[in-house]
């Protein structure tokens, strides 16, 4: 028996960083896919194709090709994901076989795309009457287990689909928002740094100077606006409020250089808006366009390993 699904992607408009304390964001959950198949097997098994890996370091000896400490530890880091939904519903022996178009850690919710997947068709696999906002859960709580503090953004994004407002009041509220068509273009650049580190980066600062909580609480309004803006379908202000969200991302220190200088190019070039996506230390860049072509032309120009442009989201976690 085989069940494949296939777990979406996202980029984060608004409150990276701030929802992990509970402040609004919204995300998109982007039409480009990590397809993920389960299958009865006596022993554990996990199967990746090369897209997974963006560059791999052996270390040869004689007859003996082993792979190096760079590539083992980016292996163990995303298998760990995938161990963990494993051990969560307690199967003795499966075989998962991953595909992504992405390397998992490029800033657009690979990670919580293969949680998702791998939750999803391991449930359906073992004929669990799961629904999809109880694989955001479950995915969610593999999420954290591997990277310590993390928001139900990213696995909600690619479990339920669609554009969303993630924000903690007693309980987290995840409300989907009526999006229609909105031009983002979107550069992967090179992730120098874990969203672990990074958010743990942060949680430092906050510790050590009121002025960051000011940052992130300001960031939590520019989100409230963001959702105004984008029910009234107010691209200029909506652009706006992406470059005051980039300047709270570059206040709180985990802009590289590369995506800075990437999201000036796509401004210079006629982006509305553009920012850092997710959690930074390089990763991915998100600019709103009226004409994409120029603006993703800047981003190749600025470094970008790969360009997409979306107009509208997926529809969450799909069985193939
Ligand atoms: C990572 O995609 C987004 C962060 O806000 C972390 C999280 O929400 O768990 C940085």
């Amino acid at each position: 028996l085989q069940v494949r699904v296939r777990a979406p992607t996202k980029v984060t408009l608004f409150g990276e960083h701030s929802v992990v304390y509970g402040y609004p964001a919204i995300v998109f959950s982007l039409p480009i896919y990590i397809d993920v198949s389960a299958t009865e097997h006596d022993d554990i098994l996990i199967v990746t194709g090369p897209a997974n890996v963006s560059s791999v370091d052996l270390v040869i000896k004689e007859d003996r090709i082993d792979v190096g400490p760079k590539t083992k530890k980016y292996l163990m880091r995303y298998i760990s994901y995938i161990l963990k939904a494993i051990e969560r519903f307690s199967v003795p022996g499966i075989m998962i076989e991953i595909k992504s178009p992405l390397p998992v850690g490029a800033g657009l919710g690979t990670s919580a795309a293969v949680a998702v997947g791998t939750v999803a068709a391991i449930s359906i696999l073992k004929g669990l009457n799961v629904d999809k906002m109880e694989i955001a859960k479950l995915a969610w709580e593999v999420e954290k287990l591997v990277q310590g503090r993390a928001s139900p953004m990213d696995t909600a994004a690619s479990a339920l689909g669609g554009v969303l407002w993630i924000e903690k009041k007693e309980e987290w509220n995840i409300e989907p928002l009526s999006v229609d068509e909105i031009n983002l273009v979107i550069g992967v650049f090179e992730k120098q740094k874990t969203t672990a580190s990074l958010v743990a980066e942060v949680a430092e600062k906050l510790k050590r100077n009121r002025l960051y909580s000011e940052v992130i609480k300001l960031m939590g309004e520019i989100a409230r606006e963001a959702r105004r803006a984008l029910e009234d379908r107010d691209w200029k202000r909506l652009g706006e409020l992406m470059k005051l969200n980039h300047a709270m991302l570059e206040a709180l220190g985990v802009v590289t250089e590369e995506t800075s200088r990437a999201v000036h190019y796509a401004i210079e070039a006629g982006a509305l808006g553009a920012k850092v996506s997710g959690a930074g230390g390089g990763g991915a860049v998100v600019a709103l366009a009226e004409d994409p072509i120029p603006v993703a032309s800047a981003m190749k120009v600025s470094g970008a390993k790969k360009v997409f442009t979306v107009s509208e989201p997926s529809n969450g976690v799909e069985i193939l």
